[in-house]
């Protein structure tokens, strides 16, 4: 039986993370220095699971494999093949819980590859709805944000539940630094809630901020102004930490990243750990930038760059 093979790739927010929970649009990137491979392929003995986390049978695997379960089922379901048993094995390369949208590509992986057993294909809209199902049981309630860029192949504009591409003026080259520290995104999309509701004044004025920095960066994103978007991302950074989703961690390497001639720098994804990411001022002074990173404690760094038009 020939296995079947799923692919995606991990995101960096570069703008625009809780505020899409409430309706403002969102810029993200792809990372292609990571990302998630899964195998598919039918068995005759019970369903079984590898990866770096487990190995064994599916039923017995761990509380922290759900989201890779309902990925799976809502395939089978989506296939109308849960009769099928199948043996699945996953890559990953993508940290788990650093806010680089790891559930989101584990789910689009296994999705394509159990499908893929199935012999069958599904449109992107039906693709989607199928990485969302997963993405409920990793965190609740998903903009869509991670299970849409996961796929993307550049840059995007998210706005309504829905990616535009965005047009890109100049080479962008990030640094995205790993605190180390574990990101918790529930638990961070619930304390801006329950500062929403404590303070609504206050945080919608945030997220009309953070809104506002999002449609504008869309436009300096494709002027190639990367001084601007340095300034904007640093001025986000600031506006999460006003909602409760900091972490000393991420503000210890958002100034390293500065103080190394980072034209700004930011937390991104749900944040209270996980990771920052750092616009270079260009691909040779990314080089640089990385090892002050890694001399300022990070746990790893990894460089992407968006190509621009010219
Ligand atoms: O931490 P991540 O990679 O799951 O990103 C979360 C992004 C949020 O905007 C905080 C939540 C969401 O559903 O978009």
């Amino acid at each position: 039986v020939p296995v079947a093979v799923g692919r995606a790739g991990a995101k960096a927010i570069l703008l625009g993370e809780h505020a899409v929970v409430y309706g403002r649009p969102a810029i993200a990137i792809p990372v292609r220095a990571l990302g998630v491979e899964a195998h598919a392929r039918p068995t005759d003995g019970p369903a079984r699971l590898s990866s770096s986390l487990y190995h064994g049978p599916i039923t017995r695997a761990p509380e922290r494999l759900a989201v890779t379960l309902t990925a799976m089922s809502a395939a089978l379901a989506a296939a109308g093949r849960e009769d099928l048993a199948l043996d699945i094995a996953i890559e990953s390369s993508v940290p788990a819980e650093r806010g680089l949208g790891s559930s989101a590509a584990v789910s689009a992986a296994v999705i394509e590859a159990t499908l893929g057993a199935c012999g069958i294909r599904v449109d992107d809209e039906r693709m989607h709805e199928l990485i969302q199902t997963a993405e409920r049981a990793a965190h609740g309630s998903p903009s869509g944000l991670d299970a849409r860029t996961v796929r993307a192949r550049a840059a995007v504009w998210f706005d309504g539940g829905r990616i535009e591409p965005v047009t890109v003026g100049r080479d962008l080259t990030f640094v995205i630094a790993d605190s180390g520290v574990r990101g918790r995104t529930r638990e961070a999309v619930t304390a801006v809630a329950e500062r929403r509701r404590a303070d609504p004044t206050g945080i919608e004025a945030a997220l009309d901020e953070l809104g506002g920095l999002a449609t504008a960066l869309r436009e300096q994103v494709s002027a190639g102004a990367r001084d601007d978007i340095g300034h904007a991302m640093s001025r986000a950074h600031t506006l999460l930490n006003g909602m409760g989703v900091g972490d000393p961690a991420l503000d210890h390497l958002v100034h390293a990243a500065t103080s190394a001639g980072a034209l700004g720098a930011k937390l991104t994804g749900g944040g209270r750990g996980g990771c920052v990411l750092a616009l270079a001022a260009d691909a040779g002074a990314a080089v640089e930038l990385s090892q002050r990173l890694t001399r300022a404690g990070a746990a790893a760094v990894w460089t992407t760059t968006v190509e621009g038009a010219a």
